[in-house]
């Protein structure tokens, strides 16, 4: 037997900031020194021993193979970590007949179901629950059946660095499947696997705030915060506002700040000031595949920090936290209205459409101001609805949003189309988000999302502003949600976010959905000719522009180009070197070409086996 090694990585770490007490917490051979060597061998670092898959089938061990641990070994796990090891168990099964029944709490979780505050605190829920195969979904019937699909197995409630180094080493080897999961708002179900051993952030909450940042390699000298990767944007943006501060967070409430969202980039309703969330990092702590801790920021591990702020979550390893640059905060001014064509509206159809095309006219001035917005376009038996909900106007007066507003609106009284904004001045950043962004639904049943990064040419142009249009009208006239945002992520940073931002003025997605009782034929013809026609089209009219991976279609066509545009081939690269018997996969991220998920009925979920496929 080969002695196990322990590499004593921390005296090494130089962070930016001091390490917050759970990253100082690390995994030591003494933890494991009572265990017989077959046994300590699950949770150590030697690599060399990595098991990658069942050889047998080629995939990773999964419930059920004579591979997949034991309890014993399950228990040794959990008392390792002192008993932060939780079984799933399905939040919904207390709607079906077996022993977690219980009507009454059947009754409440379906009534706040599509609330995201209700989820954050369970360690396996995923918000997208398409990908997770809707095999435990709320029901009035309890004689349905309810089994795990997409959930993980486990997942290890992590409060140290400790507790993610014993899960990545016992994932690695015995030949597991490992995921992450933060807040599980991952819009391809990216947080979820079945038959996986599941990193759970949420309780990473710790927030370390510093007026003066200072550090080599980066000449920020204002304020900064040093966030847990549980840490969620409104409780981010509430500590900041404390301090009359304010940081580059998403608009979605719930959505995590230092996982997968500032990893994949980020957006922001501060974006077209600032640039994207990704842009604000000056240091970040990870746990490596092969379980060392490490620092990664302008001068330590640089190729890792540059890949880190863009180039997505669930790749290179497991972040702890990100120190983020913070700004004094502003005011801003918000604006709200909405019109709709149908049997109570005058507006037809044809204003309607020259209503939206007069906006366009308007993309790049308004980012070129600040401007991010915030809109929909909802289809329902062929009539229209557009929602603005906000335009949103950093550090800009009543006076001022209205004047940006005011030619569209002159426009829009042209067409006989009377809008009443509610435009309100909010004094701080905080108050003017808070009030302005809704809560959106999650959990949402029978849909499929995908997006693009239209260019700032496809609005300067007169003939791809046409085609652009009209790839857009289309799709509505099929039936397809839009929800768009108009905004421009400029930044000189040098990192790995998707080159395709830098150019966009508007990340549009578009969305469809089936019957619930559609078949799974129906499922995978609707999803073809939304992934391959319409999506199709938009690209047709964005040639080389890309996709948000953060809310993109997990069956994209070319991601690689898609969603990280010419930095995929340096990102595969250093992929391959951190993590060679890639521990971490998840669909559409870089590396993962080589696996895939064999789902149960074929569709696109994490409701199967991850098999290798290179
Ligand atoms: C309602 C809603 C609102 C949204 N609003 C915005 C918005 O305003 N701006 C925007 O840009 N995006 C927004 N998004 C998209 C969001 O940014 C992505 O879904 C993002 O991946 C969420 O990250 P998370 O960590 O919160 O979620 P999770 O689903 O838990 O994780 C997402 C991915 O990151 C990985 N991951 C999570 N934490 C870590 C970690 N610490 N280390 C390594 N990998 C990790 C996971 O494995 C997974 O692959 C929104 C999504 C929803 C559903
Ligand atoms: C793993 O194997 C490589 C090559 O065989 C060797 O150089 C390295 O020292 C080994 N590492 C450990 C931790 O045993
Ligand atoms: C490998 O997978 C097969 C199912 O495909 C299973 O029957 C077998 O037990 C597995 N082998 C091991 C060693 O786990
Ligand atoms: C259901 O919700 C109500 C109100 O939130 C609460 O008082 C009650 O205890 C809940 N019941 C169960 C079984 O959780
Ligand atoms: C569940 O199934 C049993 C047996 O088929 C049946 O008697 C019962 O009425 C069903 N319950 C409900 C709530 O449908
Ligand atoms: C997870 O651990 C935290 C302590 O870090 C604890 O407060 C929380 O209740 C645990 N959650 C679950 C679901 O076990
Ligand atoms: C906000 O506006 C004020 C006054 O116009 C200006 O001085 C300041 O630089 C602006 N701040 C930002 C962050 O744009
Ligand atoms: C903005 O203010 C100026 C003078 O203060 C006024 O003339 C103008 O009408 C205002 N613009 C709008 C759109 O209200
Ligand atoms: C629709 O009705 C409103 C008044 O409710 C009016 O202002 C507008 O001009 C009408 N539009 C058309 C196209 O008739
Ligand atoms: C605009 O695009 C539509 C659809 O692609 C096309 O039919 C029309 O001719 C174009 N109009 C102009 C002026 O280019
Ligand atoms: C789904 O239900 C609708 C009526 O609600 C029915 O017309 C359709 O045939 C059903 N489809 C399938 C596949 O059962």
């Amino acid at each position: 037997m080969k002695p196990i090694v322990f590499l004593n990585w921390a005296s090494a770490v130089l962070a930016t900031l001091p390490l917050f007490d759970f990253e100082r917490h690390q995994l030591q051979s003494s933890d494991l020194q009572h265990l017989s060597p077959s046994d300590a061998a699950l949770f150590s670092y030697d690599i060399n021993s990595t098991r990658r898959t069942n050889r047998t089938s080629n995939c990773k061990v999964f419930p059920g193979d004579s591979a997949w641990p034991r309890p014993r070994i399950w228990n040794l796990l959990d008392e390792l970590s002192g008993r932060a090891l939780i079984a799933s168990t399905p939040r919904a099964s207390s709607c079906y007949y077996g022993p977690t029944y219980n009507p009454e709490d059947c009754k409440n979780l379906t009534s706040q179901w599509t609330d995201s505050y209700f989820h954050m605190d369970d360690p396996i829920e995923m918000l997208s629950p398409v990908y997770q195969g809707l095999t435990c979904q709320p029901t009035t019937d309890p004689n349905a059946t309810c089994t795990l699909g997409g959930y993980p197995a486990y997942a290890m409630n992590v409060s140290s660095v400790a507790h993610i180094q014993l899960a990545i080493n016992f994932a690695r080897q015995t030949g597991i499947r490992l995921i992450v999961k933060n807040t599980g708002h991952d819009f391809s179900g990216k947080s979820g696997g079945a038959g996986a051993l599941s990193i759970w952030t949420h309780n990473l909450k710790n927030i370390h705030c510093t007026p003066t940042y200072d550090a080599p390699g980066t000449t920020w000298t204002g304020a900064a915060f040093k966030i847990g990767a549980g840490v969620q944007v409104h409780e981010i943006y509430k500590v900041a506002d404390d301090h009359n501060l304010m940081v580059v967070g998403g608009e979605g409430q719930t959505v995590g700040i230092a996982g997968g969202y500032i990893l994949g980039g980020g957006h922001s309703p501060l974006s077209s000031i600032h640039g994207l969330a990704a842009d604000q990092v000056l240091s970040m702590e990870i746990v490596l595949p092969d379980s060392r801790f490490v620092t990664a920021s302008f001068t330590q591990n640089p190729n890792l920090f540059w890949a880190l702020r863009g180039g997505g979550g669930s790749t290179f390893g497991v972040v702890t936290s990100v120190t983020v640059k913070a700004f004094p905060t502003i005011p801003a001014t918000t604006s709200t209205f909405t019109w709709s064509t149908g049997p109570s509206s005058n507006i037809t159809h044809s204003n309607f459409w020259a209503a939206f095309r007069a906006y366009l006219d308007h993309f790049p001035s308004h980012v070129d101001a600040g401007i991010y917005s915030y809109f929909f376009i909802i289809p329902s038996n062929n009539e229209y609805t557009f929602l603005m909900q906000p335009f949103f106007a950093p550090n800009k007066t009543l006076n001022q949003t209205q004047t940006l507003l005011s030619p569209w609106f002159t426009r829009l009284h042209g067409l006989g189309i009377p809008v009443s904004p509610k435009t309100q001045y909010f004094p701080t950043f905080h108050k003017a988000w808070s009030a302005s962004f809704p809560l959106e639904i999650v959990e949402k049943t029978h849909v499929a999302t995908a997006s693009r990064l239209f260019p700032r040419t496809n609005f300067e142009n007169p003939s791809l502003l046409n085609d652009t249009f009209h790839a857009i009208k289309s799709s509505s006239e099929a039936g397809l949600t839009l929800i768009a945002f108009n905004m421009a992520p400029r930044s000189t940073e040098d990192n790995a976010v998707n080159p395709a931002w830098r150019k966009t003025v508007m990340h549009a997605l578009s969305s469809v959905d089936w019957a619930p009782n559609a078949t799974v034929q129906e499922i995978s013809d609707a999803r073809s000719k939304f992934t391959f026609g319409h999506m199709q089209r938009w690209r047709d009219v964005s040639p080389g522009a890309g996709s948000y991976l953060g809310e993109g279609d997990r069956v994209e066509p070319d991601f690689q180009q898609s969603f990280y545009g010419g930095h995929y081939a340096r990102l595969l690269d250093l992929k391959r070197g951190l993590d060679p018997g890639d521990v971490f996969w998840a669909a559409a991220a870089v590396g993962s070409e080589r696996w895939r998920v064999f789902s149960v009925d074929g569709l696109p979920s994490e409701n199967g086996r991850l098999c290798w496929v290179g």
